[in-house]
């Protein structure tokens, strides 16, 4: 569960300050597949960002599973991040000259409770997962777009994290190609009852959703259980 509490984020570039989140309180149960919507410049990177321990609030807190991550020092955030959350970026940031495989098996390396018979058996499950076996000695530019994310979402995923971030991760690609990265999330998150929170700002994505959450000027405007979502979720036509 992730307990988010007055959330405020201030950026100040010289004399000006941008409120890029303004008191976000917001709880995510696990298992639930959440969407942040909202438009551009509303805050939903910064919010993912502040999640995901990539950057740190101004002031709030952020609760994880009991963890006030406020508390935990830098080693301790590395090591919070590597054994319990994925993160998805939108250009995919894989390292450019490592392969499939090392590209995914490298923050399964990074843990110290896992051989490396395991790691890479791991590595395998988890590219067979996603399509992308025969690919593994390749290079990420060797690939399509769509291909890259699915490796990107393979590496979020080898550990398996109770919580997935996701940022805008079909941004880059056509809508076939979001829809197999999308079909992958909803099988993550009904298969595994892994916690999913994804930035989307298009509307057709609200068919995955269980909940959206919307955002503008750093606040959240509303937040709610989306019909079209649950209706796919329980089987009831809409
Ligand atoms: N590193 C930064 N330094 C200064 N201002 C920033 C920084 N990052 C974000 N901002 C500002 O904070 C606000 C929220 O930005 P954020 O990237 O969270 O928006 P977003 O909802 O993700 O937008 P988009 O849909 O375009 O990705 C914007 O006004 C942005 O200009
Ligand atoms: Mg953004």
């Amino acid at each position: 569960m992730i307990e988010i509490r007055e959330l405020t984020k201030i950026y100040r570039m010289g004399s000006v300050e941008v409120r890029a989140l303004d008191g976000i309180s917001l709880e995510i149960n696990k298992g639930e597949f959440v969407g942040i919507m909202g438009a551009s410049g509303s805050g939903k990177t910064t919010l993912l960002h502040m999640l995901g321990l990539l950057d740190q609030p101004t002031s709030g807190s952020i609760v994880i599973d009991g963890t006030d991550i406020s508390l935990l020092g830098d080693y301790e955030k590395t090591m919070f991040r590597l054994y319990k959350l994925g993160y998805v970026f939108q250009d995919y940031a894989l390292v450019p000259d490592l392969t499939v495989l090392e590209n995914v098996s490298l923050s399964a390396m990074l843990r110290r409770d896992k051989t490396q018979e395991q790691t890479t058996r791991d590595s395998f499950e988890i590219l067979e997962k996603i399509g992308l076996c025969d690919r593994k000695d390749h290079l990420p530019r060797e690939l399509s777009g769509g291909q890259q994310q699915r490796v990107s979402i393979a590496r979020a995923m080898v550990n398996k994290p109770d919580i997935l971030f996701a940022d805008e991760p079909c941004a880059n690609l056509d809508s076939e190609n979001s829809r197999m990265v999308l079909d992958l999330f909803r099988e993550i998150n009904e298969g595994m009852h892994q916690t999913i929170v994804m930035v989307s700002h298009e509307d057709w994505h609200k068919d995955y959703f269980h909940r959206i959450v919307q955002l503008k000027d750093g606040k959240v405007i509303s937040d709610g259980v989306n019909i079209r979502g649950q209706d796919r979720h329980t089987g009831i036509d809409p």
